[in-house]
C-alpha cells in the first residue's frame, strides 16, 4: 500500500480555480491534495482502451474503498466486481443486446453508440449492495428498519465517489452508468454472481482520448447551497 500512503506536499493553486470554488475566499490547509483531486474527478466518455496503472494497481484501489468506506453499523454492504479484458466487454455487449431486445431499431440504433463508447474503455467496475446484509440488519434492529435500505445505498454511492476520485488521481477516466435492471439478470449469469447482490452502477474506465477535455460545468451559488452558522 506504500503508494496510497505517499504523502502530496504544497497547497494546491488550482483549486481556487474551479467554478464554485472561486467565490471562496481561500484559507488553505493540508487538505488541499484531497480537495483539489476532488475537484478533478469528472464524468469522462472519450475512453481509450488503455490503462495508466497495473490491473493489480486498480485493484489495489477498489479494495482498499471498499475496506475504508463507512457503512451504517459497519455492515459492510457493499460490494465491487472489477471486469478487465474479455470480461470487461462482454458487459457492454450484454447492455447492447438487452437494449436490442427492449428497443425499435432506430432508438437502438441511436443508443448503442453510446454503449460502445463505453466498452472502448479499458476495464469496467460493477458496484452492488448485498441484500442480505440490508435484511440482516431490518431484522436485527428493527426500530430503524426503514433507513438500511437508504443508507446501504448511500453507502455504496461514498464508495463509487472514492473509487472514482483515486482512479482519476492515477490518470484515469470514468463514467457512472445505471443499466441495472435491464441487465442485472444476465450479469448474473455470465460473472457468476450472488443472487443476492443487487446490481446499483456500472463504472467504465480508462485512459481519456487525446484532446479530451472537461466540459465546464454550472453551479448554483454556494450561498444557496452551503448555510453557516459561526
Ligand atoms: C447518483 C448519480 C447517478 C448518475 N448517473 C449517471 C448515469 O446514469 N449516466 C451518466 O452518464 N452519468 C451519470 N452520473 C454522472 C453525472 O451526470 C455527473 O457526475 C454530473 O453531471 C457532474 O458532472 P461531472 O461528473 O463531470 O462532475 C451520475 C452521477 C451520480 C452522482
Amino acid at each position: 500500500m506504500s503508494n496510497l500512503n505517499r504523502s502530496r506536499v504544497g497547497p494546491s493553486t488550482k483549486l481556487v480555480n474551479s467554478t464554485a470554488a472561486a467565490r471562496v475566499k481561500p484559507v488553505g490547509g493540508s487538505a488541499d491534495a484531497f480537495l483539489q483531486a476532488i475537484a478533478e474527478r469528472r464524468s469522462v466518455y472519450a475512453l481509450t482502451r488503455k490503462s495508466s496503472i497495473p490491473d493489480e494497481r486498480v485493484v489495489e484501489i477498489v479494495q482498499h474503498a471498499v475496506l475504508h468506506t463507512p457503512t451504517s453499523f459497519n455492515s459492510q454492504s457493499n460490494r465491487a466486481v472489477v471486469l478487465f479484458g474479455e470480461n470487461h466487454v462482454r458487459l457492454w455487449d450484454v447492455v447492447a443486446e438487452s437494449l436490442r431486445k427492449i428497443l425499435p431499431p432506430e432508438q437502438f440504433e441511436g443508443m448503442v453508440g453510446k454503449v460502445r463508447s463505453f466498452q472502448a474503455g479499458y476495464l469496467t467496475i460493477l458496484y452492488f449492495i448485498d441484500t442480505k446484509v440490508v435484511k440482516g440488519l431490518e431484522e436485527q434492529f428493527k426500530p430503524y428498519a426503514e433507513n438500511f435500505a437508504p443508507w446501504a445505498q448511500q453507502s455504496i454511492g461514498m464508495l463509487q465517489s472514492n473509487v472514482w476520485v483515486a482512479l482519476e488521481e492515477e490518470g484515469l477516466g470514468a463514467s457512472l452508468q445505471h443499466y441495472s435492471n435491464l441487465i442485472e439478470a444476465e450479469v448474473k449469469k455470465v460473472y457468476n454472481i450472488p443472487e443476492e447482490w443487487s446490481l446499483v452502477a456500472q463504472q467504465p474506465v480508462g485512459v481519456p482520448a487525446k484532446g479530451w477535455k472537461a466540459p465546464e460545468k454550472d453551479a448554483k451559488p454556494l450561498e444557496e447551497t452551503v448555510k453557516v452558522f459561526h
